[in-house]
């Protein structure tokens, strides 16, 4: 990535408009029916029918598997019981699990699935749960897998128990392809980072793992051959083969695919710091900290470089069975390949007109390697080039028109503009964006190209202590448009859902609710943090690129401001959003969401002198000064719209229009941060009358 702004929001429908009800009776149902159950499943499935009654959960509750079974299966049962164990504090015996014979839990699979997962393995599984058995049904071990996840999220609670609703589920994915690429080049993701990602990932039914493995300010993954790639290119941070194996192995037994990504022929200087007689012309000195496109670029005109890749991918094909390989391939800008004699003599002789030209041979040389490694090429928007045959994949960043142009010439592609996490963007925007909308102009059969999407986690700006919050649980919300059928479009009942799945997200390990306030508590250096967490939890960090502008960062750039510590889309901007809009639907005194309202600005303004005392003693706290400056202002605001919305009263002439600027003010850059009821509260103060 990147310094080009995706224009993916255009034609997006608005957030209020659709609230779809699904064709199947019972979903999106937010209270309880009959059996009590709450459908708070995320993806939501298919089709799902619920009858009356429920499982009690008791300490008995066994498994058995009574068709094909492996230890990958018994595995998953294993965990699957592990984890209701842990939600229901039951001590439910995991010996023997998969061949227990009482079992309340039957799994019948029939047949392993494939021994390399690909994008035609069959997830698809049916799930019965009655008061007295549960019956899951898969044609694959990872059909089984994705059940299972099903079920840990029907566990909830009712009286003294905790049970399973009565329910049958008939589920398979809208997309076979359900990815989240986690740029690992920029800033270094240890080990036990992904390896919870992958837990997050199989809990919302994401299948691909793109491992961004190389980019300009990091080489990170161990090659033998070339030794030399991580001893220069990567201030010892990489990932050794054996780390390699173990994560495939540990995504396979979640049933995700680990598909890696090499940049080239751009996005390779420290590549070239290794190997410099492999650039296009000048060399680079040494890792590139700075972020941004660079002017380095392996050098497409020389042999050498092909006998390069040849023997790096061949190396590398060893340790990733799966059947796509991604090679980068965007935002390449050498400046030689316009003006170096040489290379512009090899283009005139080849007949490559343009760069462009220049890039589409060499990716038609790399092609070539990967065909006889039985790997296909997947590569970012810019590949996309007549020159290339149909069994490319083009991922699509720049906008969605680039899926649709390669969808019109026959390729199969990917979408990821629209799901850029840097962006900052809330959930109920990225829902909304859909890979292959039925309204598209695309024919049937060019919709069948279209794969599913990606979801991107770009590098600049995160670091291990903050890449949980940019990934959860917003990601969640991206997995359903990946998995659930096209009308699931209801965002309120998205954002209930999205609470709860988050909670269970931080109960498997991730740190996206934790890790914020064990940066405040640094930030601040104590332990009393109650008013600085209701501080923080109005404000989120702004955009990559609105960071990058005020800040400049680089590979250097310590990563431990209050911008770092703060969350994207943190639940207050949803809920405050929700309020207003209900309470400016019928905004009388009396009315609870005017209540709420209230005690939510009342709780802003109290934090003010206590946040502002451990500012004075905090220089990093300090930094978002104006901010607690500010919000006194907002909150007071906020009051007074309410108060006259309530009572009918009129404002005094100019009153709006002084709110309004002062709400501008506050729209301005400071402290790399922004508040997350602006909206609400002009919508709050335009509603006033004087
Ligand atoms: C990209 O963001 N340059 C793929």
């Amino acid at each position: 990535m990147k310094m080009m702004k995706p224009a993916f929001w255009s034609g997006v429908v608005s957030v209020f408009a659709m609230a779809i009800p699904l064709t199947n009776v019972m979903i999106c149902q937010q209270q309880p029916v009959g059996n009590g159950f709450v459908n708070n499943l995320m993806p939501q499935p298919a089709s799902l029918t619920v009858a009356q009654g429920q499982l009690v959960l008791s300490p008995q509750f066994a498994a058995n598997s009574t068709g094909f079974t492996d230890a990958r299966l018994g595995l998953a049962i294993r965990d699957a019981l592990l984890q209701i164990k842990q939600r229901t504090g039951l001590e439910i015996s995991l010996h023997d699990v998969a061949a227990s014979n009482n079992a309340v839990l039957s799994v019948a699979v029939h047949g392993p699935g494939e021994a390399v997962q690909s994008v035609d393995e069959d997830e698809s599984y049916s799930l019965t749960v009655t008061s007295t058995h549960v019956q899951l049904d898969a044609a694959t071990v990872v059909g089984a897998m994705r059940g299972l996840e099903t079920l840990l999220q029907l566990v909830q609670p009712a009286g003294e128990n905790y049970v399973l609703p009565s329910v049958t589920i008939h589920d398979s994915p809208r997309f076979p392809w359900r990815g989240l690429m986690i740029d690992c080049g920029r800033h270094f993701e240890p080990v036990e980072v992904i390896k919870r990602t992958l837990d997050g990932m199989a809990a919302v039914k994401l299948n691909v793992f793109h491992w961004h493995l190389t980019e300009d300010q990091g080489f990170r993954i161990e090659s033998k051959v070339f030794p030399k790639l991580t001893s220069m290119g990567s201030d010892g941070l990489f990932y050794t083969q054996k780390q390699v194996e173990e994560i495939v192995e540990y995504a396979r037994a979640r049933g995700i695919r680990v598909v890696p990504e090499f940049e080239m022929p751009g996005h390779s200087t420290a590549w070239l710091v290794a190997y410099p007689e492999l650039a296009s012309g000048r060399a680079p000195t040494g890792i590139r900290r700075q972020f941004g496109v660079s002017d380095f670029a392996l050098d497409p005109t020389r042999e050498e470089t092909y006998r390069f890749i040849d023997r790096f991918l061949s190396e590398m094909a060893t340790l990733f069975p799966d059947p796509y390989l991604h090679i980068g391939g965007d935002e390449t800008v050498s400046p030689e390949w316009k003006t170096d004699p040489r290379i512009r003599a090899f283009m005139t002789a080849h007949q490559l007109k343009d760069p462009d030209a220049l890039q589409a041979y060499f990716n038609q040389r790399v092609l070539k390697i990967l065909t006889r490694l039985h790997r296909h090429m997947i590569g970012w928007d810019e590949i996309l080039n007549p020159a290339l045959p149909k069994d490319v994949i083009v991922q699509s960043w720049r906008g969605q028109e680039s899926l649709a142009k390669g969808a019109r010439e026959g390729y199969q592609g990917l979408l990821s503009a629209g799901y850029y996490l840097d962006g900052m963007q809330p959930a109920g925007k990225h829902y909304l964006v859909d890979p292959s909308p039925s309204n598209t102009e695309l024919t049937p059969d060019q919709r069948k190209l279209i794969l599913g999407g990606e979801v991107a986690m770009w590098g600049e700006q995160i670091n291990d202590h903050t890449i949980d919050s940019r990934i959860w649980p917003r990601t969640a919300a991206i997995a359903e448009r990946f998995w659930s059928p096209e009308n699931v479009t209801d965002v309120d009942d998205m954002y209930r859902r999205l609470d709860y799945i988050s909670v269970q997200l931080e109960a498997l390990g991730l740190q996206h609710i934790s890790q914020e306030d064990a940066s405040l508590r640094d930030l601040a250096g104590t332990e009393t943090i109650e008013q600085l967490r209701i501080f923080a939890s109005v404000l989120e960090p702004v955009s990559f690129g609105e960071r990058y502008q005020q800040q400049h960062t680089s590979q250097l750039t310590v990563l431990d401001r209050f911008v770092d510590a703060v969350r994207p889309d943190p639940p207050s901007r949803y809920k405050i959003e929700r309020l207003t809009r209900d309470f400016l639907l019928a905004p009388r005194e009396d009315s609870a969401d005017r209540q709420q309202l209230e005690g939510l600005f009342h709780g802003m303004l109290a934090t003010v002198p206590i946040v502002k005392q451990q500012m004075a003693v905090s220089p990093r706290l300090s930094e978002v000064q104006t901010r607690v400056e500010q919000l006194p202002r907002l909150a007071q605001a906020g009051l007074e719209a309410i108060s006259y919305l309530s009572s009918g009263k009129k404002a005094a002439a100019g009153w709006k229009q002084s709110k309004l600027s002062m709400i501008d003010d506050a729209k301005k850059p400071a402290g790399i941060v922004r508040f997350t009821f602006l909206d609400s509260l002009t919508a709050l103060v335009n509603a006033v009358s004087e």
